[in-house]
């Protein structure tokens, strides 16, 4: 068995709104290894966002520790965490989050840019992504000028541009209609396997989910069910 890339410890994270607490994950322990592919599933509120933020570093845990690649990365300042998501995460959304007044294929290198890398070799591996998502007709519309399903799937190329070991996507379908859900899952799902990488995908459709590999199920913020062979 490869090492372990994610590994969390008693990871806890409560949220205090005014006076009233939330206890968001409940003391989670996880161990996922490299080209793992999970589906995470749940009642709403169960905690299945919490827990990708807490793994992704775009939040901390209360208490408990969050490992990736032997790294502790449970309290690293925000600059640390941006650096490091930029190089190590890929993220897609329900919300693609793509800049509107840049093209295609300038979303897809702008993780790029920001690690200062150059950009020929950006706009050429960002081609090469393009294509593979089965855009390679649409490099220059911005993404008002594309379909949802499209600029779901320009997310995806965005996300694996920096080739990061691990790939984390949060309902990444949850606004597109059934078709279109339907092709960028099947992109998702491809893509991820070629490329080998690490993958936490939440989601409420359990057909989507039985196509992985591997699943959780959280409840009241802890894993209550494992699919898979862990
Ligand atoms: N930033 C926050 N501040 C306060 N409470 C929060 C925050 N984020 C999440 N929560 C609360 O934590 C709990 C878990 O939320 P989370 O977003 O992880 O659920 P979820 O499983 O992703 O639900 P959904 O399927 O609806 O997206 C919820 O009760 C939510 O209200
Ligand atoms: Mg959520």
């Amino acid at each position: 068995m490869s090492e372990p890339i994610i590994q969390l410890k008693n990871v806890h994270k409560t949220f205090q709104i005014a006076n009233q607490h939330v206890h968001a994950l409940r003391g989670v322990d996880l161990t996922m290894r490299k080209g793992q592919m999970v589906a995470v599933t749940g009642r709403s509120g169960s905690g299945k966002s919490t827990l990708l933020h807490v793994i992704g570093t775009l939040d901390t845990p209360s208490s408990g520790v969050v490992a990736l690649n032997g790294r502790d990365v449970s309290n690293l300042t925000d600059k640390d965490a941006s650096t490091f998501r930029n190089r190590t995460v890929g993220f897609v959304f329900q919300m693609n989050n793509l800049l509107p007044e840049f093209s295609a294929i300038e979303n897809v290198i702008m993780p790029g840019l920001i690690a200062g890398l150059s950009r020929d070799a950006l706009r050429e591996r960002a081609n090469a992504l393009l294509q593979a998502v089965d855009l390679g007709h649409r490099l220059e519309h911005r993404p008002a000028e594309l379909s949802g399903g499209e600029q779901q799937r320009v997310a995806i190329a965005r996300a694996l541009l920096m080739e990061p070991p691990l790939l984390l996507c949060d309902e990444p379908t949850g606004n597109l209609d059934k078709k279109n859900g339907e092709r960028v899952e099947e992109i998702l799902v491809e893509l991820s396997r070629r490329t080998q990488v690490t993958m936490l995908l939440v989601t409420h459709d359990n057909e989507l989910a039985k196509r992985l590999p591997y699943q959780v199920v959280m409840e009241d913020g802890n894993i209550v069910d494992y699919g898979g062979s862990w």
